[in-house]
């Protein structure tokens, strides 16, 4: 019999990626999302990408802070496990409104966990981030870092993990996966999902795009003095679809009657600068990204990426793209979605 999944945020970008990859796994997929950041038509692509699988999958506009809603899904379906993504995710806006992301991200997250006990379904892979690596002091990270939050929205997803290992604690039964993301680029290679943010990007392959397909003059780069192979920061960006299979093989680790609350880097092991990624993105695209060289962004570190090891051991996963087919799948999205779901009138 086919498990039944639930998954909140899954029409946002890395969602609904998983979803996708859960459905052609063989996964029934129920989806909650409430749309603030992303767009029902994600949803729509994703049935088209997962052909006749599609009927395995079912949406509801939710919100997880909406307890009678959560619990009414509960109690029509009974949900082997659940992929929590759902979340606010904009450093800068968290700065200015923490209330905000404290409300939606920990409130919102204490009630699905609620809602989750009291209906005895006790298996959660929960999106953490490497922001909780703080400015980390040596490169890869591994998972035993000292963990830092050094924003608000770091700040939830640090608070959800040690709520995580708390219930664990007091309840056993609890098997929970946490995965720390590193960069996620690059869309599905069909072009039809990727990422959408609404107004200006923050993160920088998001802005590259949209200099790429006109929509912004140039790119300013954050930083051209840190110690690193050019001066521009290093990351490890990972493909969005290989991030997706984490997921499907973090959903399996959860069979393993010894998992308890364990936590998993999702990356590549590998660095790469700014100037390195806009390089891979020229040649992806053919197209001249212009640059504006200016000082560094607050609160970035010079270089992070992921010990990706225990990752490929326990989870039996690795990531397979490079960033060329990072840039490559970007682009294929870009060129085919210059204003992502929406149109020119509807983004800013
Ligand atoms: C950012 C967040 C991090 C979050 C992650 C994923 C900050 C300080 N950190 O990480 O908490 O988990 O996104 O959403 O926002 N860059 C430019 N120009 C730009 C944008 C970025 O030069 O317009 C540079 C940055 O300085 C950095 C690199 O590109 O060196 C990657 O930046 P970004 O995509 O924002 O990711 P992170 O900083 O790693």
């Amino acid at each position: 019999m086919s498990k039944n999944i639930l998954v909140s945020g899954g029409a946002g970008y890395i969602g609904s990626h998983t979803v996708l990859q859960l459905l052609l796994g063989g996964y029934k997929t129920v989806v909650v999302d409430n749309l603030d950041n992303s767009s029902e038509i994600s949803i729509s692509k994703v049935r088209e990408l997962a052909g006749s699988f599609s009927t395995n999958l079912s949406f509801h506009k939710v919100d997880l802070r909406d307890r009678p809603a959560l619990e009414k899904l509960f109690s029509k379906t009974k949900f082997d496990s659940v992929i929590h993504f759902a979340g606010l995710k904009a450093v800068g806006e968290s700065v200015q409104k923490p209330l905000l992301y404290y409300d939606n991200n920990l409130i919102g997250t204490i009630n699905l966990l609620e809602v989750m006990a009291a209906h005895g379904c006790k298996n959660l892979v929960f999106s953490s981030s490497a922001t909780v690596y703080g400015w980390p002091k040596e490169v890869p990270c591994t998972e035993e870092f000292p963990l830092e939050a050094t924003n608000p929205y770091g700040r939830t997803k640090l608070f959800i993990e040690e709520i995580c290992r708390d219930i664990h604690r007091s309840d056993p039964e609890w098997k929970i996966i946490l995965l720390r993301y590193f960069n996620p680029v690059g869309a599905h290679p069909s072009g039809k999902i990727g990422e959408d943010p609404r107004g200006i990007p923050n993160n920088l392959m998001p802005f590259v795009q949209q200099v790429a397909v006109g929509r912004r003059p140039a790119l300013t780069v954050y930083g051209t003095d840190y110690s690193t192979k050019d001066g521009t920061g290093v990351r490890d960006y990972i493909h969005v679809v290989d991030l997706a299979d984490g997921h499907i093989a973090a959903v399996r680790k959860l069979e393993d009657p010894k998992i308890g609350c364990e936590v998993y880097n999702l990356g590549t092991g590998k660095g790469t600068s700014v100037l390195e990624m806009v390089a891979a993105f020229e040649k992806a695209s053919g197209k001249k990204i212009p640059l504006v060289m200016a000082g560094r962004r607050p609160g970035d570190a010079a270089i992070v990426y992921a010990s990706t090891e225990k990752a490929e051991r326990e989870l039996n996963w690795n990531a397979k793209y490079g960033i060329d087919e990072m840039c490559r799948d970007q682009w294929i999205w870009a060129s085919q979605n210059p204003y992502g779901y929406g149109s020119p009138d509807s983004t800013n």
